[in-house]
């Protein structure tokens, strides 16, 4: 089938090569003209683990292909996906500007029947606020084609989008009536060959769900940090606990880690969006407050250690291991590593900042500081430290030979934001170590 998706962002992108790989024609559009002649020379945005190799593998094919103009895209597509972003808006609620936009622009340049496709998260209701857009876009040029409207949330992780989006848990399909629903049932029949994996529901339900998702997630980790703060005052090991209860099959391990919060494009957004959704119809939800506050305190952990240890940080030397907010990917956006860099220079800390793809947008993201120093490995960036913070966990960071990195080193603290270490092994081998939850005793 012939597809479009507007956007070609992480979640863009990585659909629109999945689809091409299962054999549809797709055409990706995006606003932004640098980012589709880079990827019409094969080069990609940003860093996701398999897609360079699919997407010059799709292009080569003649089945993806990429444009900046709408009228192209949407005279080729049946079926029009958006995958633009949706953004907080300065009261939390979700701006769904950028959703609408788009959905004018394919409306402006329907010439037949389309479903259009809200694959960005959107909060509930925006289904019917698209529908009514394009029907008014239509109206003004005196056009009158029929259209549907599907809400198809996106549930991929970065750091594994590929594998996420060719084997989905499930597909989420809010729709309608049937002839859409049976439309969007065959072009997402290639992915579920092994067992069938959609739900049908309505498109409210649908948007609900994601958001549903999002926080659940949210919840556990706040859960878990929450409790990692009882453990070190109490003297337990949070990292006992998790499998001490993620044994037990009605809580699973998944999404049980003590760490340093959460951060990403998703969670913090849409637990504001659910939030301001809630409010909007006076019903209060503590719950979600409790997650975002817990975050918030979170965060704030790893300098928090750093300055009880060393009772000021001004003129300490800092590696910071580790930069993206969470490993296989370089997307920088609200990692906790921005919030822990700011506090650190703004109390007189020098930073040896490194991490194994992200660095190129943390340099985008972080105010060009004279007490930054950029390095090319966890090595460099240990030499002459005081202490090392990992802020996330690259698998390249695991079997580190941790020798070499205190013969160079200046001091011998180690702060673990991720937990990845053993207390007693760090101990023998010369550092004074520091995990979430982990009681110092
Ligand atoms: N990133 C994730 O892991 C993830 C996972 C699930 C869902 N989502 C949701 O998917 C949506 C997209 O997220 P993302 O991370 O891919 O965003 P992104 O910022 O990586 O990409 C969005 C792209 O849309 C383009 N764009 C903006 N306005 C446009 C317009 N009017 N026409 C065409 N292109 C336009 C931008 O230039 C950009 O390239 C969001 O709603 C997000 O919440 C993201």
């Amino acid at each position: 089938m012939n597809l479009l998706i507007v956007g070609t962002g992480y979640v863009g992108l990585v659909t629109g090569a999945c689809f091409a790989e299962m054999g549809h024609h797709v055409m990706c559009l995006d606003i932004d003209q640098k980012k589709i002649e880079n990827l019409l020379k094969g080069e990609l945005p940003f860093y996701e683990p398999g897609l360079e190799e699919l997407v010059k593998r799709n292009i080569q094919a003649g089945r993806l292909f990429f444009t900046t103009d709408y009228k192209t895209g949407v005279e080729f597509a049946l079926v029009c996906f958006i995958a633009v972003p949706t953004p907080s808006d300065e009261d939390g609620s979700c701006d769904l500007s950028y959703v609408l936009t788009a959905a004018d622009q394919i409306a402006k340049h329907i010439d037949s029947y389309k479903i259009i496709v809200n694959k960005s998260t959107v909060p509930v209701g925006s289904s019917q606020k698209v529908k009514e857009s394009v029907k008014a876009v239509m109206s003004s040029q005196g056009k009158d084609y029929p259209f549907d409207v599907v809400s198809n949330p996106e549930f991929l992780k970065e750091g594994s989008a590929v594998s996420d989006c060719m084997k989905p848990d499930r597909i989420i399909l809010g729709v309608d009536n049937p002839k859409s629903a049976s439309l969007m049932k065959e072009i997402y029949s290639a992915f579920t060959l092994n067992h069938d994996r959609i739900l049908i529901m309505d498109p409210i339900s649908a948007e609900m769900t994601k958001y549903a998702a999002n926080a659940m997630l949210a919840n556990r980790i706040s859960f878990m940090n929450e409790l990692a703060g009882l453990c070190e005052r109490l003297g337990a090991n949070i990292n006992e606990v998790r499998v001490g209860i993620g044994s037990d099959t009605r809580i699973g391990y998944q999404f049980l880690y003590a760490g340093i919060g959460y951060g990403g494009s998703c969670f913090p957004k849409d637990i504001r969006a659910l939030r301001a959704m809630a409010k909007e119809v006076n019903y209060e939800t503590p719950l979600l407050e409790a997650v975002n506050t817990i975050n918030e305190r979170q965060k704030k952990w790893l300098a928090e250690k750093m300055r009880r240890h060393f009772g000021d940080v001004s003129g300490k030397t800092i590696a910071i291991w580790g930069l993206a907010f969470k490993p296989n990917t370089d997307d920088m956006r609200e990692a906790p590593s921005v919030d822990l860099i700011k506090e650190l220079l703004a109390s007189g800390a020098r930073l040896r900042l490194f991490d194994p793809a992200a660095t190129t947008k943390a340099q985008q993201s972080l105010p060009s500081h004279p007490d930054i120093h950029w390095c090319r490995d966890e090595y460099e960036a240990a030499h002459q430290a005081d202490a090392i913070a990992l802020v996330t966990e690259w698998k390249q960071f695991r079997f580190v030979d941790f020798t070499r990195v205190l013969e160079t080193m200046m001091g011998k603290a180690f702060f673990d934001g991720r937990n990845q270490y053993k207390i007693q092994e760090m101990r023998s081998k010369g550092f004074e170590y520091f995990g979430v939850g982990v009681s110092c005793k």
